[in-house]
């Protein structure tokens, strides 16, 4: 569906999220004839530098995330023609006389204002831009998470927003779902027939969700040290994972169809107690090691870590779902920073055969797996048990492999580029709703709190590792394992 003629106004303009996502997503879009010829970005900044400096400042900061396609003069001078920077304060109704005046009034033009800023300026944002009547039926907003740090927060933000703009205006972005892979496993479950009756407690033995990244906290230890993995991403983009594989089939792929069955997941996942989120959730937090080879400082040591953080870096549980589809079937779920790996994958683990017909015992089966990988390597793989070849009649685990990129050559698009577009489209499929928001934070407010409270550390881990044994402990009480120790040694 072709776009129409849109104003794109990023709040957080010359921030680390536009340097590095946002304008690298417009440019790919823009080289592959997506924006219409009038289309703008207008960068809203506090910085008073004029329209020149900012555009060296993209130049410099922003071009270089640009991976493909290659950077040419000329659609870089016909990209950088589009951006108009405006100076003024977020939380000054006055200073938005600039915006105003940059602003296209035509109404049937699309206005989209991405909020790529800290989550407490949402609400005075959103004020400001209605007392300035910029506000147009065509309007919509685009909320960067955090969104909010607990229930309240979560609450306080929809209360008010949606003050000025309507639920159906409002895009709460997890650039998870905007993930290829992620909308393939839409594809599978539901554009095939194979699977879904088989999804579901009688077959599956469990399920295991892994975001492993081998990157530190980096420079953003102001924000990662108030929020921690659990907010960081487990509330959000692994709960947004569970919901898709777990999800009953939506009627059809309207937004409020798919919204609605994510929800109902949301609603059913089993409340933690103080006991059981004991028993069901590990934390942890990196100290020195290697990753790569290359010896990393402890998470204490990272520049401006407060010295005695109890922040945790890494958590794993197993949480359940209460419903008739999935009662019993544990999903455990997993994410870490300084980890061995960097990958994102999700295992559907089926149950044992029920009897061995060959003269094999039936634990010498392996349990079919279902591993859907979102990255780094996009791409399904089906674990079976074979023949081998030759004489007699020996049973052994063999691959069935979709790699996407192999099967498909066309175009790569970034989770970035498909949100925009789907944001500038009207499509809001891919994005949470409120109620979606706060039943996520409701299910993980009880950790919070419970942690809150508990003065005891986050377990120690070694940089480079899968995190603290207590993690295969929770895995290896139930008789299972993760898949990275499942696996066969090279
Ligand atoms: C962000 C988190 O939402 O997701 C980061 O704030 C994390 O801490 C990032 O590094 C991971 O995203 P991706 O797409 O690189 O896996």
């Amino acid at each position: 569906m072709a776009l129409t003629d849109f104003d794109l106004v990023l709040f957080g303009g010359s921030g680390d999220l536009a340097m590095r996502k946002l304008l690298p997503a417009m440019y790919a879009r823009d080289v592959a004839k997506d924006l219409p010829p009038t289309a703008r970005i207008i960068c809203v900044g506090r910085q008073d530098c004029g329209q020149e400096e900012f555009l060296r400042t993209v130049e410099s900061t922003s071009r270089p995330h640009i991976k493909s396609p290659a950077v040419t003069a000329e659609a870089w001078a016909r990209f950088t023609a589009r951006i108009v920077y405006v100076s003024l304060s977020a939380t000054d109704v006055d200073s938005y006389l600039p915006l105003v005046s940059a602003l296209r009034t035509d109404p049937a033009l699309t206005r989209v204002y991405y909020l790529a800023t800290p989550p407490h300026l949402f609400s005075q944002i959103c004020d400001n831009l209605a007392a300035n009547d910029l506000v147009t039926p065509n309007s919509r907003v685009v909320l960067e998470k955090p969104l909010g740090r607990d229930l309240a927060s979560a609450k306080q933000i929809n209360a008010e927003v949606g003050k000025v703009f309507a639920e159906s205006q409002i895009y709460r972005i997890d650039h998870y779902l905007g993930k290829e892979t992620v909308q393939n496993l839409l594809a599978l479950r539901f554009g095939n027939i194979l699977f879904e009756p088989l999804w579901r407690r009688e077959w599956i033995s469990d399920v295991q969700i892994t975001i492993a990244e081998k990157l530190g906290v980096g420079n953003r230890m102001g924000y990662y040290d108030t929020s921690g993995a659990l907010r960081d991403m487990l509330q959000n983009h692994l709960l947004q994972l569970l919901c898709i594989v777990a999800m009953e089939p939506p009627t059809s792929i309207a937004p409020d169809a798919v919204r609605d069955a994510k929800l109902q997941v949301l609603r059913s996942l089993k409340k933690f107690t103080p006991t059981t989120l004991a028993q069901n959730i590990v934390r942890g937090q990196y100290r020195a090691g290697h990753v790569d080879g290359k010896a990393v400082p402890s998470y204490r040591d990272e520049p401006d870590a407060p010295e005695q953080s109890r922040t945790e870096t890494f958590v794993a549980m197993k949480a359940e779902i209460d419903t008739w589809r999935w009662a019993g079937v544990p999903f455990y779920l997993r994410t870490g920073k300084r980890m061995a790996d960097s990958l994102a994958e999700i295992v559907v683990r089926f149950k044992h055969i029920p009897h061995s017909i060959f003269h094999q015992p039936t634990s010498s089966f392996q349990p079919n797996s279902l591993v859907i990988r979102l990255q780094p390597d996009e791409g399904l793989r089906m674990n079976l048990m074979a023949k081998t070849p030759g004489d007699g009649m020996r049973l052994k685990p063999a691959e069935l492999e979709l790699d996407f990129r192999e099967s498909f050559k066309s175009p790569r698009m970034d989770a970035y580029e498909r949100l925009l577009l789907d944001v500038l489209r009207g499509q809001l499929t891919l994005f949470m709703r409120g109620d979606e928001l706060e039943a996520a934070w409701e299910w993980v407010e009880p950790i919070l709190n419970n942690w809150e409270q508990d003065d005891t550390m986050p377990i120690p881990y070694a940089a480079g590792t899968w995190g603290p044994a207590a993690a295969s402990a929770l895995i290896g009480r139930d008789g299972l394992q993760w898949r990275e120790e499942a696996l066969p040694e090279d």
